[in-house]
Parts: structure tokens; C-alpha cells; sequence
């Protein structure tokens, strides 16, 4: 006599196996982590380029208030002529009696007025309050507290010879030596001289 167990056959469905899907191709967190770092990086590495880039230009052209103009010699005035007035770099050139250069901000010292070159008189009037200059932008009278201010200014010559302005704006000697070229940073100022001093 057969058993029930050995008489019938008995189906046994199995659970189906939990399938468990892995994309190969998707990133894992942590290689997500890595690419945000990589961005970041790359981000801050652009930004620091970037800024180098902007300090290493200069901000002003030349020609322009605030950058360097450039002048052959046979553009500068003879010892004792009138200084030469760029009102588009707001200076005059002046080559003072002695052979001396020096190029003069245009501005008053007291409140900004504009003197004005007089020539009979020999000196700067400034049509505000009435400070006057000499040629070499020394104070001779008036409320300005100081000489006019001098723009950075080197001198090159036809021998090779440079000769760059001091720190206190004092005048350049010429020497008799021929000038090739005289520039002029209008972004580099220093203040004119105390009342009383010559430089
Ligand atoms: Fe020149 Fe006052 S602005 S004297």
C-alpha cells in the first residue's frame, strides 16, 4: 500500500529570491563625494587665476588719467620756457631754470582749484583763494597747505642714462644730456613740499 507521500507528487512552490539590482554604472556615495570636492577644487583654483589675472593687468591705460604718458624729447620745453600743461593727464611739465624736470599735479593743494600758468609773473595762480607756485610747484603764498604734487617721472636719455624721480618728488637733472623719452605715472603721486622747502 503506497503512502499519501509516495502516491501523489506534491508541487512546492518556492518564494521567489529577492532580486537584488546593481547598476555598475551609477557612482557610489563616496565617488559622488569625490566629485564634489574635484568641482570645489576646480572652482577655487579658476577664482584664484582669475584674481592673479586682474592685479597683473594694469587698471589704467597708457594715456589716460591714472596711467603713464610717454613723451619724445622734442615735446619737452626748454629751461625756463612756460611748462608744458596736459590738461587730458591734469600735469604740466615744467623745465625749471636750472636744468632741472618736473612734472607738477594740476591741482591746487588747498581745495582743488586749477591754477593757471601766468608768465609774466613767473609762477601758478590759483583762481580760487589765491595760493600761488612757483615753476618748480614750491608754495609762495595763499591757503594751500603745501607746494603742488608731483607725478612718479622718468627720464630717458639718448646715451642710455635713466634717472627716475626720488620719493620726495625732487626735480630731475638733465645735465645737458639729450632726452629720448620722459614718462609720467599719473597713478603714482607724492605731495608737493612743505611751505619753506626747495626740494
Ligand atoms: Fe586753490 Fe583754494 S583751491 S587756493
Amino acid at each position: 500500500m503506497a503512502t499519501a507521500a509516495q502516491g501523489t507528487s506534491a508541487v512546492v512552490e518556492k518564494a521567489p529570491k529577492k532580486q537584488v539590482v546593481v547598476d555598475v554604472a551609477a557612482p557610489s556615495r563616496r565617488e559622488f563625494l569625490y566629485y564634489i570636492w574635484g568641482g570645489s577644487m576646480a572652482l577655487l583654483l579658476g577664482q584664484a587665476t582669475a584674481g592673479l589675472i586682474w592685479f597683473a593687468l594694469p587698471r589704467f591705460r597708457e594715456g589716460e588719467f591714472g596711467g603713464t604718458f610717454r613723451f619724445s624729447g622734442g615735446d619737452i620745453p626748454a629751461a625756463g620756457e612756460p611748462p608744458l600743461a596736459i590738461p587730458e593727464g591734469r600735469f604740466h611739465i615744467a623745465h625749471l631754470e636750472d636744468g632741472r624736470l618736473v612734472t607738477l599735479y594740476g591741482v591746487c593743494t588747498h581745495l582743488g582749484c586749477l591754477p593757471k600758468w601766468d608768465d609774466p609773473n613767473v609762477r601758478f595762480n590759483c583762481p580760487c583763494h589765491g595760493s600761488q607756485y612757483n615753476r618748480d610747484g614750491t608754495w609762495i603764498t595763499g591757503p594751500a597747505p603745501r607746494g603742488l604734487d608731483r607725478f612718479r617721472t622718468t627720464v630717458s636719455f639718448t646715451n642710455g642714462e635713466v634717472e627716475q624721480q626720488d620719493e620726495v618728488g625732487t626735480p630731475i637733472p638733465v645735465n645737458g644730456r639729450e632726452i629720448s623719452e620722459i614718462a609720467i605715472d599719473t597713478g603714482d603721486r607724492v605731495n608737493g613740499p612743505a611751505h619753506g622747502v626747495t626740494l
